[in-house]
């Protein structure tokens, strides 16, 4: 059955989520950052995570706005920092996450050969309307769909299900593309074809799912959505 709808990961899939901490190391007055923006960044993301599981699993839903902030508070406590102006610049370069180099023509090119596109994320609706704006990517997506449509974060299965109640069809229908091995999986364990970018040559996680293809990169999605599945 041919693929339909493609959808896509917000967050390290779309949008690079350590830009933030590599530009803050850059400009000047945050020199001290420079040393420990790597440590910081991969701290920030592997706690924002953690508090979605952890909110999810105990029913007690925030957005992920709170989440991020939580994160944040974390990861530069551990390293040390108390610098309200550098928290400050890393929660507003959240907002304008950097896309991933190859993300306008990939989903350009989904569009012009007619199939549905659209990110589903966890992020809030306003968070995500800041980077679908700042990359200058909302032409060429059909639809943002939030997790606070339904309350709970991924990889909670309803979440999955807002791609069927927007597109209509069934799961065999939907390419589900995500950065996250683990949201990858949940997505597979839901019906939906899955492809995995695992930019950095992870290890699969070990859950009861498996993505169906890995890549390197978003840039042969066009190509691989256009495949017999
Ligand atoms: C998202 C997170 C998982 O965008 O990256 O949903």
């Amino acid at each position: 059955m041919p693929i339909r709808t493609c959808v896509f990961d917000a967050y390290g899939t779309l949008f690079d989520v350590a830009s933030a901490a590599r530009q803050v190391a850059s400009e000047p007055g945050h020199e001290d950052f420079g040393d420990l923006w790597q440590t910081v960044a991969a701290d920030w993301r592997l706690k924002q995570l953690q508090y979605t599981w952890l909110r999810a699993i105990t029913g007690a839903h925030t957005d992920f706005w709170q989440v991020t902030k939580d994160g944040l508070d974390w990861a530069l406590e551990r390293s040390g920092f108390k610098d309200d102006n550098l928290r400050e610049r890393l929660l507003a370069l959240y907002w304008k996450l950097e896309a991933y180099p190859e993300v306008p023509a990939m989903l350009e090119a989904l569009k012009a050969a007619g199939f549905n596109t659209a990110i589903l994320s966890n992020g809030s609706p306003e968070m995500l309307a800041g980077a679908v704006d700042s990359a200058g990517v909302g032409a060429v997506l059909d639809d943002v769909l939030s997790v606070e449509s339904v309350g709970i974060f991924k990889p909670a299965p309803s979440v999955y299900q807002m791609v069927l109640k927007r597109f209509g069809g069934g799961p065999q229908d939907v390419l589900f593309v995500s950065s996250n091995g683990w949201d990858a999986a949940a997505a597979a364990g839901v019906g939906f074809h899955t492809a995995w970018v695992n930019r950095q040559g992870e290890p699969a996680e070990r859950l009861p799912w498996t993505p169906e293809r890995q890549l390197p990169d978003l840039s042969t999605i066009p190509e691989l959505a256009g495949d017999a599945w």
